[in-house]
């Protein structure tokens, strides 16, 4: 049976994605530089983890050539702050390892290579709205090195016939999120009331940055990835998915656990990063392969505190 194997597995987003694709019945490779295979739920014999870094290209290789890879959900990455402490690290790993990532697939034959992108590859000075013909000007590493990523794929897309498709999603917020990038608040807001602890929100209660339901974002990756080839316009599709304001985030929090202690304690700083954030407009995804986010605001609130609740120990 043909298999998906996502680089980066064993992080947020690989992880989320791994569990859907099993539930759907899929057989799934995790390739990921991480250690200790941390794989918690069900799925597990479905499951297959091989420790390895996409900056090395034979292990990439071996890796297709030990079973028959459908997609590769190229999800591996270094991502704020780490990137922007590390260029040189950032570059290898997010800039070689995609080219090496793309290159097996060539090699290997792969019929599909979905790459994960973001919103970071935008920069300053842009409208409160942007589509995909807004020009990419990063402002830090991770993003510089993500537009590289995009370029490449649909270098090889031209020129070798690789069928490389991407989304640029906005933050993700889900349970399992572990960063502390300025959008942290998004999930700590919900994680801490969950586990019975305060928290105070960094921003005002009026700054609102664009999310995305960790639900969503595994749905929207498999969407594109069965979508119809003649359908597509482009290779890389702008992913929106609700705008999340800090006072109502921190209202919804104290609707479903009352008892939830949350304060406000705006850090400049962070509120001018955010507040340079545009909203994705995703209309072509929408058009193209039918992309529709299902969760907002109460929906995404309620599943991120029911998958604490049913698994407290894995959000220490
Ligand atoms: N989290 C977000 O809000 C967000 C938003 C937009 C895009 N993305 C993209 O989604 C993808 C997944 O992000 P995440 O939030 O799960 O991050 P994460 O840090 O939780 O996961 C990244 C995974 O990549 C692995 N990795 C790092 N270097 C590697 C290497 N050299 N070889 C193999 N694996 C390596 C890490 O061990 C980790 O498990 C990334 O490509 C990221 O750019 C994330």
């Amino acid at each position: 049976m043909p298999k998906d194997l996502i680089t980066g597995g064993l992080g947020f987003l690989g992880r989320a994605l791994a569990r859907k694709l099993v539930e759907m019945g899929k057989e799934v490779v995790v390739f990921d530089v991480v250690e200790e295979p941390k794989w918690e739920g069900h799925g597990k014999e479905k499951v297959k983890t091989i420790r390895g870094d996409i900056v090395h290209l034979p292990l990439i290789l071996e890796a297709l050539k030990a079973q028959e890879i459908e997609t590769i959900y190229h999800a591996g990455a270094l991502l704020p702050p780490v990137s922007e402490q590390n260029l040189h690290t950032a570059f290898a790993v997010n800039v070689q390892g995609t080219v090496n990532v793309l290159e097996a697939a060539r090699l290997g034959r792969v019929p599909k290579v979905i790459f994960v992108s973001t919103i970071a590859t935008y920069g300053l000075g842009l409208p409160p709205v942007v589509n995909e013909d807004i020009p990419q000007r990063p402002r830090n590493m991770y993003g510089t090195t993500k537009v590289c990523g995009e370029r490449l794929g649909e270098q090889y897309h031209r020129r070798h016939g690789v069928n490389f498709r991407a989304v640029r999603f906005p933050p993700i917020l889900g349970a399992g999120r572990r960063d502390t990038a300025p959008s942290a608040f998004s999930y700590l807001a919900i994680r801490e009331p969950a586990l019975g602890r305060p928290y105070t929100i960094y921003v005002e209660r009026k700054d609102s940055i664009p999310v995305l339901y960790i639900q969503d974002a595994v749905q929207g990756l498999i969407s594109l990835n069965g979508a119809e080839e003649s359908r597509l316009k482009r290779r890389v599709y702008n992913i929106h998915g609700f705008s999340l304001s800090a006072g109502d985030l921190a209202e919804m929090v104290k609707k479903h656990i009352p008892a939830a202690q949350i304060s406000f304690q705006p850090d400049p700083a962070i509120m001018d990063i955010i507040r340079g954030w545009p909203v994705l407009d995703d209309s072509r995804a929408r058009q193209e392969w039918g992309w529709q986010p299902e969760y907002l605001l109460e929906g995404s609130v309620k599943d991120f505190l029911s998958e604490v609740r049913a698994n407290p120990s894995a959000y220490p």
